[in-house]
Formats: structure tokens, sequence, C-alpha cells
């Protein structure tokens, strides 16, 4: 039997680039061989694809690793991925672990759609939509999900009449949570708990994305589903919970990544009514955007037990101990069984463009 050839990419050019680094090398390590063929391919932080099967990552300052800038360049355009000398790869299906900007976004999925490559997950409208909580937000609310309370800054009206926005914001209440619409590992995420801290927190959060939340603070606990289509169904994984410990007040940036100050329940410990009723939210988030392939579902559910989506994330961190495989291992399926699955629904979709 001829193995399918897949591109595993790694890398890009947001600042999630290290995690996906090393979500590829987990997948590479675990991917089926007998049926697949994978093809390691970087794309370096300034946006150059390279070829990973002649060069390593290397280690950066911060003992991360990266995708080196000087590797062996690919030739990548709507007619395929060649090397250097410019013959073709053959890559039958892409699987690109990239998180954030010019990953999850829908950017490379419109590449791979004009080149006429399968990819796993989303498509180029669920990717861009998902990544954009100002617009994802009154999708899930026009399907029936609840979401935070909140309104979207835009950059250019803060700048213009500060006073107006801020009438706005007071009306929420405080705390409230000002983030950027296209935020990734809680970068540019404050809370704030009085007016004196809003300005602050604007220009911080503009520093990611012109247009920001400003959200009323959900007082609760943070519940996750994994979503992975098996055979063309929406399926959920058991439930986790994020706990963040002190000093963290919510799941910021370094609560993530930076020490050991977060507790995940897996599953989480939920009464099996409110359990089923996150898992179905999570299915109904997944199809209003017309999610593909895989996503994680991110939920608070409030002191009054009120389940109020946060975030879909189409790219989760995909390491073999981030928390997508780790809910599915324990739903009972391997990182291995995961991974194949995903490779498997790429190839048998249709694309149902337009014509
Ligand atoms: N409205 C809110 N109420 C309570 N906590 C919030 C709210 N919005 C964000 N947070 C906190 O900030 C974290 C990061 O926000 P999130 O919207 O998930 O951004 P990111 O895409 O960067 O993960 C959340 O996990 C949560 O801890
Ligand atoms: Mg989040």
């Amino acid at each position: 039997m001829n193995k399918i050839r897949v591109a595993i990419i790694a890398g890009g050019r947001s600042s999630e680039h290290p995690i996906s680094c090393i979500s590829a090398s987990g997948v590479l390590a675990a991917i089926d061989r007998s049926k697949f063929e994978p093809i390691l391919i970087g794309i370096t932080q300034s946006g150059t694809w390279i070829d990973m099967r002649q060069s390593d990552f290397e280690r950066g300052s911060d003992g991360l690793s990266y995708v080196p800038e000087g590797g062996e360049k690919l030739i990548v355009d709507i007619h395929g991925i060649k090397d250097s000398k410019g013959s073709d790869l053959g890559i039958e299906i892409a699987f690109p672990l990239l998180h954030g900007a010019y990953g999850e976004d829908g950017t490379i999925q419109g590449l791979f759609e004009m080149a006429g490559i399968a990819y796993v997950g989303s498509g180029v409208l669920a990717s861009a939509v998902a990544m954009d909580k100002s617009f994802a937000k009154p999708i899930y609310a026009d399907f029936g999900l609840k979401v935070a309370d909140g309104i979207t800054v835009h950059q250019d009206n803060w700048n213009k009449s500060k006073d107006l926005e801020i009438a706005k914001i007071r009306a929420l209440g405080f705390p409230i949570f000002i983030k950027p619409a296209r935020s990734g590992s809680s970068r540019g995420t404050s809370k704030v708990r009085d007016e004196s801290e809003i300005s602050a927190a604007l220009d911080d959060a503009f520093n990611y994305d012109p247009r920001v939340l400003v959200e009323a603070a959900v007082v609760g606990r943070e519940i996750e589903c994994a979503v992975l289509q098996i055979d063309s169904v929406a399926t959920a994984s058991v439930l986790g919970e994020v706990r963040v410990h002190p000093p963290h007040e919510f799941y910021d940036f370094e609560a993530k990544y930076l020490d050991g100050s977060t507790t995940f329940d897996i599953p989480a410990n939920l009464a099996g009514p409110i359990a089923s009723a996150i898992s179905q939210a999570a299915i109904t988030a997944f199809e209003a955007l017309g999610c593909e392939g895989l996503a994680r579902v991110d939920f608070f559910l409030s002191e009054d037990n009120q389940i109020i989506i946060n975030e879909l994330n189409t790219m989760p961190g995909f390491t073999p101990t981030s928390v997508f495989p780790a809910l599915w291992e324990k739903t009972g399926k391997s990182y291995s069984q995961i991974i194949t699955i995903l490779l498997d629904s790429a190839l048998s979709r249709q694309r149902n463009v337009i014509r």
C-alpha cells in the first residue's frame, strides 16, 4: 500500500511558535507510519518555509525550540510545495500545527485551498471567525449559547472619544476583563478592577489588536471540552477543569506556560446533567462556526451554574501532554489514534467549493 504523504507544519509567525514546535515533534513521533509518511516542514518567525528534513530545531535564548531562519528554504505557492531545486514534495495532506495569526486564522487554510492540498482542521471561514472573539460571540449567542456581557472597543474610536467609550465600559460594572479580539495565550489580557485601570489595560490590548473586548468578569470555574470529528460526527470528550492557583488571579500567560501554578482535573468534577449540558454546548459551538476536524471549546461555569462560552480554539495546543490529547486519552482514544482520525477526516472531506 502506498503511504499517504503528510506535511507536519511547525513554528509559524505567531508568539506561540515554540509551542507549535513541541506539538509537531509530538505528532512526528506518534503518527502511524504504516499508513502515513510524514515530512516535517518549518515556518520561521519571519514566515520563511524550511525543509526540516535537512535542519533541526534550534534553541532560542529562552531555551525553547525554534525553526532556524537559516535552514534550507522551500518554495510555496498556489501550485504546491517544492524543494529549492523545484521538485514537488507531493504533499497529500497538510497538518498545520500552528497557533494564532497566520496559522489558526484562516490564512494558511486559504493557501491550501488555492493549492488543492487537503488539510487537517477547520476551513477558512471557521478558522477566521473563531480567531476573532468579537465576531464569534454574536454567532454563539445566535445559536442559543450564553456569552459574557461586553462590548468591542475600536482603537480609532478610543483615540477619538475616550469619554464616550469609558461611559459604555462603566455600564458593565467592575471587575471587567480587557482583551484583544484575536488574542492567544492570554497576551494583552488584563483584569480591571476600577476605572483608573482602563486606559493602561486598553493600551496593552491594542498592542495586539486594534479591536479589543471589554467583558464583565465571570466569577466561576473554567471548563474545557475537546471536540473531535469522528467519521464526520462532531464528538465531545470528557470535560476538564483548569484550576489556577494564587498568586494568579486568572489563567494568564504565566499560569499557562511558565510555572506549575495550574491544575487540570480530568475529568472535571461536575454533576452529570451539567457535564452533559456543557458537552452539548461544545458541539453546538463547533457546529455554529462550521468547524471541521477538531476544536477545544472553553467555558465558564458561573457560581449560579450558568454555562457561558468563552472561546473556541480551532488548533488547540497539541503536544502529547496538552489538554486536547489529554481529554481524549481519558475518553478512550490515544494520541496516535486521534492523529489518524484527523488525517482520515482531512482526506475524506468534501470542500464544497461554490462554482
Ligand atoms: N469575561 C471573563 N470573565 C472571567 N475571566 C475571563 C474573562 N475573559 C477572560 N478571562 C480570563 O482570561 C483568560 C484568557 O482569556 P481568553 O479569552 O481565553 O484569551 P486567550 O485566547 O488568550 O486564551 C481566560 O482563560 C480567563 O482566565
Ligand atoms: Mg483562552
